[in-house]
């Protein structure tokens, strides 16, 4: 092991301040006045990648439930479970045909009230995944509508009459490759579907279609859920007048005109929708998580509601985007922390590259993604981990067309191989299938799963599932790291980025080198009233600090230590 490589993980200070209530309810504020979502992480769950109990190939909700004591060790306070409704799976559960059950191929609505026991148990919140945009073609609602222009549900959905013979009746793009319209020869109209052709848009504009999604979050509220993951919140609201969107130049991965999506994405009239969820929500003392995609922090922002009556938890999925460099995070992170609302950090997710490859540059792999985690996961605000990041789970692409699973990725290949990557089986053990099943899995496990998986790096104090649970644990029991407030340090170093988590006598400081150089970074706390504290490390990677004050840095090492004053 080399010295680079090596970690300090020191005890740290058991300070539970975080009280939450009873199981169902009112969550405890705790001494700062913070609900439980504030401090938590949350853990995103594939469910056909984590665990297969039934050995059919696909993971299921008892697959979960067996996992959850790793869960609890791990330090994750909730598990976001991606759709496990009943779906045709065309779009792998983001096309519901009911609300309100569960998929057989992931089990029962038994099977679900069982995990929603054991996690309680182990003061785990369950959230599901709300697709709120569209349902799925096979839903009873779109049958009903698609039936005849007079049926009850006609309304739900959004038809139109063609522009003229084979002309649809805009030119709306669909983002999975396709226009956005489909005829449909029964009733002789068009309807709209902004993603897959089976995934018509719900429309909202019809009080029955809030209505009934509103009944949906209650149906699950009163089963246990503590909230909703909320898919695709920026397309529920189209232009009633169907203008066309202005195409601007270039060209998009599917080799179509691009568009400015001024009258098919973030309509005003979201918020308005938004509000009426959140108010239900409130009725529950559930939390509402954003996938909100933004060009900037400023339109971030909106999705909180001008008085916090949105979304508590709007992601930011713009982290994922930036340059990898230290002045990049330090800009971000200060626009976040300004912002005024409560930010909520995500490095990967199901949609996008794993963030494990993202950053990977052949030689620090692994100390990169150990950075990550002491980054992100030390940050004032909450966090959204998905699983196998805290393995280094990288991404597994198909190697051919014909492998390909996600239909965006057979209409876009091989410009775009699609998201099967990022969605491949957990990696338990170094045995067959990594553990995830005895059977054929739906997805290929990478060769680098006989390295980094569960069992494997569970025994090596230096491996990235070590640093993930060490900063985890410290998350949940530093006062600092809970509610200290965010001080950027040293602002000019183009290398080493470096901060404080700053809460009364105590502070955490975090210095990250954001280089594949050798770097030093010299502090002085004084301005930060912390020039005579006791220093303390409390975990490092590839760094050493001489005195407290100048901390040595191997290319992407990372060193935290403890001030006290
Ligand atoms: C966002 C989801 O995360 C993605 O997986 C899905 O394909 C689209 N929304 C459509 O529901
Ligand atoms: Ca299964």
């Amino acid at each position: 092991m080399s010295a680079r490589a090596k970690i300090l993980a020191i005890p740290v200070l058991m300070a539970v301040l975080l009280v939450p209530g009873a199981s169902g309810q009112q969550p405890e504020l705790d001494t700062e006045g913070h609900p439980w979502w504030q401090h938590a992480v949350f853990y995103e769950i594939y469910p056909r990648s984590f665990a297969d109990s039934n050995n059919d190939g696909i993971g299921d909700l008892n697959g979960i439930t067996s996992k959850l004591d790793y869960l609890k060790n791990l330090g994750a306070d909730a598990i976001w479970i991606t759709p496990c409704f009943p779906s045709p799976q065309v779009d792998f559960g983001y096309d519901v045909s009911d609300y309100e059950a569960i998929d057989p191929m992931y089990g029962t609505m038994a099977d679900f009230d069982k995990l929603s026991a054991e996690s309680k148990k182990r003061n785990i919140r369950v959230i599901l995944d709300f697709v709120v945009n569209h349902t799925s073609d096979q839903h009873k609602w779109f049958l009903d509508s698609k039936s005849s222009r007079s049926s009850e549900h006609r309304d739900w959905y959004i038809w139109r009459d063609g522009k003229g013979p084979g002309q649809p009746p805009n030119n709306w793009l669909s983002t999975f490759g396709l226009p956005a319209w489909k005829y449909d020869p029964t009733t002789k109209q068009y309807y709209y579907h902004y993603f897959y052709p089976e995934q018509p848009d719900l429309n909202w504009r019809d009080p029955a279609v809030e209505k009934a999604m509103f009944d949906t979050t209650r149906f699950w509220y009163r089963r246990g859920v503590s909230g909703f993951r909320l898919d695709a919140v920026d397309t529920l609201f189209e232009d009633p007048a169907l203008k066309d969107n202005p195409v601007i130049p270039g060209k998009d991965k599917f080799g179509r005109p691009n568009m400015d999506e001024k009258y098919n994405k973030k309509l005003p009239e979201v918020h308005t929708a938004l509000k009426g969820l959140r108010k239900v929500a409130d009725e529950y003392n559930a939390v509402l998580i954003g996938e909100t995609w933004t060009s900037d922090v400023s339109q971030l922002k909106e999705y909180y509601g001008n008085h916090n009556d949105e979304l508590q938890l709007p992601m930011d999925l713009l982290l994922n985007g930036l340059p990898f460099s230290a002045g990049t995070y330090r800009k971000h992170v200060a626009a976040m922390d300004s912002a005024g609302g409560w930010p909520v950090y995500v490095i990967t997710n199901h949609d996008i590259t794993r963030s494990y490859t993202r950053y990977a540059d052949g030689k620090h792999n692994d100390e990169i993604s150990k950075l990550m985690a002491a980054f992100y996961l030390t940050l004032r605000g909450t966090a959204i981990m998905y699983y196998g990041e805290e393995l280094g789970m990288e991404n597994n692409d198909p190697k051919s067309r014909d492998e390909v699973q996600d239909p965006v990725g057979k209409l876009s290949w091989p410009k775009d191989k699609g998201r099967d990557g990022e969605r491949t089986p957990m990696q338990w053990t170094d045995g067959k299938n990594a553990g995830f099943t005895e059977g054929k899995p739906w997805l290929p496990v990478p060769a680098s799963a006989k390295t980094h998986n569960v069992a494997t790096e569970e025994k090596d104090p230096n491996s990235i599932l070590s640093v993930y649970k060490t900063v985890l644990a410290m998350r949940h029991t530093e006062p600092a790291l809970i509610e200290g407030d965010y001080v950027s340090l040293n602002n000019n170093d183009p290398n080493v980025y470096s901060y404080l988590r700053r809460y009364k006598n105590e502070a955490f400081l975090v210095v990250l080198n954001v280089s594949n150089e050798k770097q030093t970074a010299e502090f002085d706390f004084a301005p930060q009233g912390f020039a005579a504290g006791k220093t303390k490390p409390a975990l490092a990677s590839g760094a050493s600090a001489a005195d407290g004050h100048t901390v040595t840095l191997e290319p992407f090492g990372f060193y935290i230590e403890k001030l006290t004053k």
